[in-house]
């Protein structure tokens, strides 16, 4: 037989996450929620974020008051640590902080005392209960907007309560609130319903940025997983803003 019309073997589309160059979702400050125990680990997991090719980390601690009750002084004062450990090893990758807020009383205290842990165009990451969005959520994020902040919804996908209501994220975003998908919800870390709804938001080309929502080295294994794994096709012709966030 001839093999003359034998495909070629199909190049992967994505090598490494270098086109992104900057994840903004990650709980890398040791001990202070439920993210990295201790330094070591940190410091294995900003060693895996570099060899997936990413030049800058933007680390974002909880901020719940009621389990993880950190300050913009405790994260500062992590990072401080962290960068001290890293000072001891080869890591060229750039180490920055912000936060992961719940919305809830608590977060809107610290908005009127605009005491928020902001990073790039005054980004805000934010979270949602997983119960149900807030009643008042849209004037949350008008409150955010009236007072300079981006918010940035983290994890879309995971709100059940968001499915089959692309109107919903669509008035979100109409408002000025962005969009950063976890990228282990392609393939499958959170369920098949959280995998569906991911490829819907990038289907309707809703999503600003890719993040990691790594909290684990196991974490940083699935996302090498992930390069090699076809949902990775539903990235392409997709273009997200990560990469502004190196300046
Ligand atoms: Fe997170």
């Amino acid at each position: 037989m001839f093999s003359f019309f034998k495909r070629r073997p199909e190049r992967p589309a994505f090598t490494d996450f270098g086109f992104l160059a900057v994840d903004l979702h990650s709980h890398l400050i040791p001990g202070i929620d439920d993210g990295v125990p201790d330094l070591e680990t940190a410091l294995t997991c900003l060693q895996a974020f570099e060899a997936l090719g990413y030049r800058k980390v933007i680390t974002t601690p909880h901020v719940l008051r009621d389990y993880y009750p950190n300050s913009s002084d405790t994260i500062r004062q992590g990072l401080l640590e962290l960068r001290r450990a890293m000072a001891e090893t080869e890591l060229t990758i750039q180490v920055e902080a912000a936060a992961e807020y719940l919305i809830d009383d608590h977060f809107m205290t610290l908005l009127q005392a605009d005491d928020l842990l902001t990073f790039g165009q005054k980004y805000v990451l934010v979270e949602l209960s997983f119960a149900n969005a807030p009643l008042n959520l849209d004037d949350i994020i008008f409150q955010l907007r009236t007072k300079g902040y981006v918010p940035i919804l983290a994890h879309p996908e995971r709100y059940s309560y968001f499915k089959d209501q692309p109107e919903r994220i669509r008035k979100l975003k109409e408002q000025g609130c962005l969009l950063q998908l976890n990228l282990l919800s392609l393939l499958g870390q959170y369920g098949g319903r959280v995998q569906q709804q991911a490829k819907q938001l990038l289907d309707d080309s809703l999503v600003d940025f890719l993040g990691s929502d790594l909290h684990r080295v196991r974490d940083a294994e699935k996302l090498t997983q992930l390069l090699h794994a076809k949902e990775m096709n539903w990235l392409e012709s997709h273009s997200f803003l990560n990469e502004k966030l190196l300046t």
